[in-house]
């Protein structure tokens, strides 16, 4: 009689695993499979593959299908491979977007994250623009520089031929660059926090600003 109802009690539990563990072991992809066989009519969800849609991507692939390959992608650095995803994990490489960077930039976008536009380049010619650099096939219009001409020529350094062709004005001597006036405001802006923080200590430590806790009433 014992074990009988230790039997019945085995069998239960696997019949509820079996049918509330399907929800768990079920990959299709339209979330509707077979509840006994796990079979799929509509193919699976990313990561996985088989008939019942079961086995997990083999190591190296990813998506819909497996058909992600890991090593196609264009990650910034070395990255690991979600299956499901196949997400870079520090992004991707200039020319390359979503999550997989597995994608070109769209037309008339290049670079970083895909965020610097064609139209932004000061080419002589009209030039293709290449998603990785946006170049300019090295010629640019008078008073910029780069691969993608975007930057402005900078004059104020040794190297100053006289500004002839520049739209730029040459600078004197004594002008800031944007990296000195940089280090002025960061060295400043430290100051200024170590200075709040030193008079919030002084202030907290006279008890001045505490707020009293409100009496306990026994
Ligand atoms: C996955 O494979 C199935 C069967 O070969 C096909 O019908 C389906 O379109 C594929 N899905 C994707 C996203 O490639
Ligand atoms: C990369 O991600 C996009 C967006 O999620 C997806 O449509 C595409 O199928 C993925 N590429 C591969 C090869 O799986
Ligand atoms: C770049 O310049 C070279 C030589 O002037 C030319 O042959 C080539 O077609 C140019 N490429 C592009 C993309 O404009």
């Amino acid at each position: 009689m014992v074990y009988l109802q230790k039997c019945c009690l085995l069998l239960n539990l696997v019949y509820l695993s079996l049918i509330t563990g399907d929800q768990f072991t079920c990959h299709c992809n339209d979330g509707d499979c077979n509840q006994l066989t796990g079979a799929c009519s509509n193919g699976c969800l990313p990561g996985w593959s088989g008939q019942s849609c079961q086995t997990e991507c083999p190591d190296g692939s990813y998506g819909y299908n497996c058909s992600g390959i890991c090593d196609n992608r264009h990650c910034l650095a070395p990255s690991s491979c979600d299956k499901i995803t196949g997400a870079c994990d520090n992004g991707c490489l200039p020319g390359w977007r979503l999550h997989n960077c597995s994608q070109e930039c769209v037309s008339g976008f290049y670079g970083e994250r895909c965020s610097l536009r064609c139209d932004d380049r000061n080419c002589r010619n009209y030039c293709k623009c290449d998603t990785v650099h946006g170049s300019c096939n090295g010629s640019c219009l008078p008073g910029y520089v780069g691969l993608d001409c975007r930057h402005r020529e900078y004059y104020g350094g040794d190297d100053d031929g006289g500004g002839g062709e520049g739209t730029t004005t040459p600078r004197p001597s004594w002008w800031m660059t944007s990296t000195d006036a940089a280090k002025i405001g960061i060295f400043g802006g430290v100051m200024l926090i170590v200075i709040i923080c030193g008079i919030a200590l002084e202030i907290h430590a006279k008890g001045i600003w505490c707020i009293q806790p409100p009496e306990n009433k026994a």
